[in-house]
């Protein structure tokens, strides 16, 4: 019996795919398989506050403070988020929540919150089911808070564990479901231990299209199938790539699929272009420097105009003084996020 009340809490952190994910199918089931690398700074903290309604409610009931302070603006994203996960979760329409959410990035950064914000939120709702059933193993709770972050954003379910997490039905990985993110199962070289990502912050302003239109818009794509094709292909790649620490294969085929994402974007219909001048120029910037300096230092796209600049530990230093020498003047107001690569959400 689920206590009368009680106070749960998670940090759950942001990641960044190598393969992206775009392109789904009703379910937020994917219609690719994905990789991404789990972030460390980035992310949100979320706390729960449950208390036993008398009786069951037909809707949920909750209110939500956004840094401290009570926030309509997202409620109807968690509503839905609610109403999608009911069926997995029946207890919570039996409970009034409050939840207490924050971000370690600025809000209005250009850096989407939904990966860390979900999975924070689905790890507060699976600690209560745990406190209902006591018995559930590790591994189903992850599995399970990491199937519910999916149903509130797909790249969600990448931001339970770490380092490496694969999402998506995928021929190389016999666990991998589209139900739910992994840890990537073959061995890593040392070289993508301790990676780094320094986050260019470009265009701090809101996303000119949201990623539900953009998993849309590839239904009727001309090149939708190729690219669900070339997913696979880069994933097999990859796991050689891990193993044997081969770092320029890694940037090969990492750049190649931030400007397939953007490729994608630019050839749906309608065509958009996410990337701002100041994008290309950071990335034209990378591979002068790469190729002067033969530093393995490469950039990957969201979907949007901000820069994820990625290197290896061993050229840590070479790298922040490149990108604060020659990248830092084009990222708005000068503000960029030193993250790297971490070890999953953490509870609080
Ligand atoms: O989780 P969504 O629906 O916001 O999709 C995000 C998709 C990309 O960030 C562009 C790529 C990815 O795999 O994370």
């Amino acid at each position: 019996v689920i206590s009368s009340e009680g106070r749960v809490g998670w940090k759950a952190p942001s990641n960044i795919a190598l393969v992206k994910y775009w392109g789904k199918k009703p379910n937020q089931i994917p219609a690719n398989p994905s990789i991404s690398f789990t972030l460390d700074a980035c992310a949100t903290t979320t706390t729960v506050t449950y208390k036993k309604l008398d009786k069951i409610s037909s809707d949920f009931s909750f209110d939500l403070f956004f840094d401290g302070k009570e926030n309509q603006d997202f409620k109807p994203k968690i509503q839905t988020f609610f109403e999608r996960i009911d069926k997995y979760v029946p207890f919570l329409k039996s409970c009034h929540l409050k939840i207490e959410t924050s971000n370690s990035f600025p809000h209005s950064s250009g850096i989407a919150s939904s990966a860390s914000g979900m999975g924070a939120l689905a790890l507060c709702v699976m600690s209560i089911e745990k406190q209902l059933n006591p018995e559930i193993t590790q591994s189903y709770f992850n599995r399970k808070a990491s199937f519910l972050a999916r149903l509130g954003s797909g790249s969600a379910c990448r931001s339970i564990e770490g380092p490496f997490i694969q999402w998506g039905k995928y021929g190389g990985i016999k666990e991998s479901s589209n139900l739910f993110g992994v840890s990537y199962p073959f061995k890593v070289h040392s070289n993508f231990m301790n990676y780094h990502d320094t986050i260019l912050l470009v265009h701090k302003g809101q996303k000119t299209v949201s990623s539900t239109v953009g998993h849309e818009l590839m239904h009727n794509h001309p090149f939708a199938n190729q690219r669900f094709e070339q997913a696979h292909n880069n994933l097999d790649k990859l796991e050689q790539v891990f193993e044997k620490g081969d770092l320029n294969e890694f940037i090969k085929i990492v750049e190649s699929e931030a400007l397939i994402l953007h490729a994608m974007m630019m050839t749906s219909l309608p065509y958009f272009i996410l990337m701002k001048p100041n994008t290309l120029e950071i990335i034209n910037k990378i591979w002068s420097f790469r190729e002067a300096t033969n530093t393995p230092i490469c950039f990957t796209l969201d979907a949007g105009a901000n820069v994820h600049v990625l290197y290896p530990e061993m050229v840590k230093e070479k790298a922040i003084q490149f990108i604060q020498d020659e990248l830092v003047v084009y990222c708005e107001n000068g503000h960029y996020i030193c993250d790297r690569i971490g070890q999953g959400a953490t509870k609080i």
